[in-house]
């Protein structure tokens, strides 16, 4: 583990050159890791694993598109696929990567299986943390350990393909084994993390459902739209109005805040955009700290949990999100942005 300073603060960090994938397979030579679930981080996970030389299986409900996608991506039913029962009494690692609310509904059931020693996996704190609600309490003789991978399952399986990583956080809630942490650790560089770094289950599950609340989805929508509608209500076409709230910034200035940082952008863009973006940064700041307080809030009440679980767990549910989904898609600033997709150089070659 390495000792880094992020901006002045200094955190525990483990990266593959210190945990090398030889040392990953010799901790868990022995186990057998059943994937529960293959949706968006089953599939990454299991097959990043399976390609590392690990003892895979996953374990999916039958008669589903997931099970087809696995056999589609070769695990074998009654050899490395089961029924999710069948492969949580297989392995002695359970990866719990249904979703969320799946996780609640299965728990009963997986349970059983959780038998001394074993440990529990988990790429969110969500479960845990929320437990009053979700009723996920693990029995005592079992590690409890957590590698979140820092983006999407596909990413973390294309990264992968491509030999790169992704960055994942880790946690441990129980260590009944004593190998709880070299569980993890060699888990997390198994799947394909880049560096891993620490934190425990509660402030995952915090920092996670406020970053998709905020700005990697909730807040960045809502300030897109906010400049779309002045632009549009001010004469600017839909063209003008997208192409200035979110082609560029996709296309030209994230790949290089992404590379080398919004203070490089700041110092290498024009002298209009820089004196305007170092003036209004205060302004958009102030007006949405309070918006960013109140979400924090309603994250750590638990209010956010309450909310996912009640409403992902009605039966009209999926109908009623599309429809919501259906809004966002047909909305004319995505229509724009389809029309402007369409038309990149790379489109239409
Ligand atoms: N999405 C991401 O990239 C991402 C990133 C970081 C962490 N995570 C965490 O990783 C975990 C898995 O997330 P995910 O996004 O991969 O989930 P997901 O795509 O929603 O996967 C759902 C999986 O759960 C199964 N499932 C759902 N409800 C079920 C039920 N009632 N009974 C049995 N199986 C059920 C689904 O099976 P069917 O196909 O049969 O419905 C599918 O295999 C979560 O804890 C999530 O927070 C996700």
């Amino acid at each position: 583990m390495s000792q880094i300073n992020f901006g002045g603060v200094v955190e525990n960090v483990v990266t593959r050159e210190e945990f090398p994938l030889e040392k990953a397979r010799e901790v868990l030579k022995k186990e057998t890791i059943a994937i529960l679930g293959y949706g968006v981080q089953g599939p990454g996970q299991s097959l990043n694993l399976r390609d590392n030389g690990f003892n895979v299986i996953v374990g999916q409900r039958k008669g589903t598109q997931s099970w087809d996608k696995a056999i589609e991506d070769g695990w074998v039913e009654g050899k490395t696929l089961f029924e999710i029962e069948e492969a949580a009494k297989r392995g002695t690692i359970v990866q719990y990567l249904l979703s969320d609310a799946g996780q609640i509904a299965m728990w009963p059931r997986i349970l059983p299986h959780l038998t001394a020693g074993k440990a529990l996996y988990f790429s969110h704190g969500f479960g845990i943390t929320f437990n009053e609600q979700t009723h996920i309490l693990p029995p005592k003789d079992v590690d409890v350990i957590l590698v979140a991978p820092k983006g999407s399952g596909t990413s973390l399986r294309r990264l992968f393909v491509a030999g790169k990583g992704l960055n994942s956080s880790y946690a441990i809630y129980q260590d009944a084994t004593g190998k709880a942490f070299d569980r993890c650790i060699a888990l997390g560089i198994g799947v394909g993390s880049g560096y891993l770094f620490e934190t425990d289950f509660k402030r995952e599950v915090y920092s996670d459902l406020t970053g998709e609340r905020g700005t990697l989805m909730g807040c960045i929508q809502g300030v897109f739209q906010a400049q779309y509608d002045v632009l549009r209500q001010n004469g600017h076409s839909p063209s003008e109005a997208f192409n200035e709230t979110i082609e560029e910034l996709t296309q030209s200035l994230m790949p290089l805040v992404a590379e080398k940082g919004m203070d490089w952008m700041y110092a290498n863009c024009s002298t209009t955009a820089q004196r305007g973006a170092l003036d209004w940064r205060h302004k958009f700041y102030a007006a949405t700290l309070p918006v960013f307080e109140e979400l924090y809030k309603s994250v750590a009440s638990g209010e956010e949990a309450r909310r996912t679980i009640e409403t992902c767990s009605k039966l009209d549910y999926r109908a009623k999100l599309n429809t919501e989904l259906a809004e966002l898609r047909n909305s004319e600033m995505w229509q724009a942005g389809a029309a402007a997709r369409a038309l990149r150089p790379e489109n239409n070659e």
